[in-house]
């Protein structure tokens, strides 16, 4: 039977995910689509300290690739860390970019069901919710907060702009021109700007901080916006 194109569209990125070819180039990627990547990285890893011990437990829900363990594994070197990620190229990734942080970070496959219990101190969803229909996305955020401690701070950030036309095409179209004039392969930020356009599961940033509320969380603040890109500190 022949797919939608909105499950075509998330499926681009999922397959992307899962073949170890595009994987291999993955970390030039997310910089070059969303602007201050690195930045929101340093700025999670800020935010967490704020409130998480010097020896937390982080849990980082997305964790494929490694990126922003890395850079958290720097930031902080009595932290541990436990990576969910359901794409196995995705954590073998993560592995190589994490050699020299081997011994603090586990790397768990699957989605949040497979996360341990915690309590976590922390945790933290990059580049991720966008991939998760509203109901899911909902569900996810609920069983992170389940594994935190009370208090404890998530910090999460995706594609969350304006849905309603004619500001949904015009954010789209600035999303793909960030993409170029970041040195991005022109066929790819078409495709990229196809899938995203096609996909179903964006929402606006009023519906994911509701999404955030909806699954428990009490206090949320809305630390980082560029573009089609958003980012929110919550706690319980
Ligand atoms: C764009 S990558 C982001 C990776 C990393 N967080 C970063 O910022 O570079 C999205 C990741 O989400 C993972 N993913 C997809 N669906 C997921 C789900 N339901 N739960 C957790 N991770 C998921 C993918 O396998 C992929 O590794």
């Amino acid at each position: 039977m022949r797919k939608s194109p909105v499950a075509d569209a998330n499926q681009t990125f999922l397959d992307m995910f899962a073949d170890p070819e595009r994987v291999a180039a993955y970390a030039k990627g997310p910089p070059r689509y969303m602007p201050g990547y690195e930045a929101v990285q340093r700025m999670a890893g800020v935010l967490l300290a704020e409130q998480a011990p010097a020896n937390a437990h982080v849990l980082v829900l997305g964790a494929g690739g490694g990126l922003e363990l890395k850079v958290l594994a720097e930031m902080q070197p009595a932290w541990r860390f436990t990576g969910v990620d359901p794409a196995g190229a995705m954590l073998d990734l993560a592995r190589a970019t994490l050699e020299n942080h081997a011994e603090r970070v586990e790397l768990v496959e699957g989605t949040i069901d497979a996360a341990p219990a915690g309590p976590f101190d922390a945790a933290t969803c990059l580049l991720t919710l966008h991939f998760l229909p509203r109901m899911e996305r909902v569900r996810t955020l609920a069983e992170m907060r389940r594994r935190l401690r009370p208090g404890a701070p998530l910090v999460v950030a995706h594609a969350s702009f304006p849905q309603d036309e004619p500001a949904r095409s015009r954010w789209l179209a600035r999303y793909a021109a960030y993409a170029l004039a970041s040195g991005a392969d022109p066929t790819e930020v078409e495709q990229a700007h196809t899938a995203v356009a096609n996909s179903l599961t964006l929402l606006t940033p009023e519906d994911d901080e509701a999404c955030l509320h909806e699954a428990g969380f009490g206090t949320i603040e809305r630390f980082y916006a560029a573009f089609t890109w958003r980012g929110w500190v919550a706690r319980t």
